[in-house]
């Protein structure tokens, strides 16, 4: 029989409250996701209290000092504080996107965090992106070229450089992919907008001598034909990328081989 219902062990139940910070007066409650396979708890929400007068501006500011200062258990990934490495992309009040250049302040109320959507829960914050890094190699993020190596460097002129301008930015956050009703119903075999993007990045290349094999392996209906242009991706993106145009490039691309 066809179960409409979430498994009983993936309900969310009500977690800790932690003590407010005393003599506070600028306090702003957070309430996060815990998940600890090590335990057989159902996922939980904790709150916790942050007096933002003794914290920095932003979602990951509080996500240390929370860890730093409360609850050392609290798990999420983080490396570079600037936009730069992607590794700490979180639902934050509802949106997929990156927890060190995202403010406070931006969050009117209590700050809800989870985990990005509809992967498996590795830790508390942290999602399993094996198979969303799988995704990526399987376009082969790299210069592709038959001809002789040059002595230098392989050049590229200046209008040729720009056509990379929108695609080369992107940090693999994967804020895009999670936030793809697409890819959560065929992620297995849909490649998702971040794998798509990077495929244009490398079709674009003006350097690179691989663009039919590239095209020849995205012409498939699920790897590029999932994408049904519900945009999601480009709303989310924290870098302001567009994939879903890359991916209407790329399908450009597919027809005019044809003509
Ligand atoms: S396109 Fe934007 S949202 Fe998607 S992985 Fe790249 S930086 Fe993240
Ligand atoms: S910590 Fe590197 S993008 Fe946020």
């Amino acid at each position: 029989m066809v179960e409409l219902t979430l498994p009983k062990n993936s309900r969310i139940t009500v977690g800790k409250t932690w003590p407010k910070p005393e003599g506070a007066r600028n306090i702003k409650a957070f309430k996060i996701y815990r998940y600890d396979p090590d335990t057989a708890a159902n996922p939980r929400v904790d709150t916790y209290f942050i007096d933002l007068d003794q914290c920095g501006p932003m979602i990951l500011d509080a996500l240390i000092k929370i860890k730093n200062e409360i609850d050392p258990t609290l798990t999420f990934r983080r490396s570079c504080r600037e936009g730069i490495c992607g590794s700490c992309a979180m639902n934050i009040d509802g949106i997929n996107t990156i927890a060190c250049t995202y403010g406070i302040d931006e969050v009117k109320g209590e700050v809800k965090i989870y985990p990005l959507p509809h992967m498996p829960v590795i830790k508390d914050l942290v999602p399993d992106l094996t198979h969303f890094y799988a995704q990526h190699a399987s376009i082969m993020p790299w210069l592709e070229t038959k001809s002789n190596t040059p002595e230098k460097e392989w050049r590229q002129s200046i209008e040729d450089r720009r056509k990379l301008d929108g695609l080369y930015e992107c940090i693999m956050c994967a804020s895009c992919s999670t936030a793809c009703p697409s890819y959560w119903w065929n992620g297995d075999r849909y490649l998702g907008p971040a794998a798509l993007l990077h495929a244009h990045r490398w079709i674009v290349d003006s350097r690179d001598e691989a663009t039919g094999e590239r095209l020849d392996q995205l012409e498939d209906p699920f790897k590029l034909y999932r994408c049904h242009t519900i945009m999601n991706c480009t709303k989310t993106c924290p870098k302001g990328l567009n994939p879903a145009k890359s991916i209407a490039e790329i399908k450009k691309k597919l027809v005019e081989r044809r003509l």
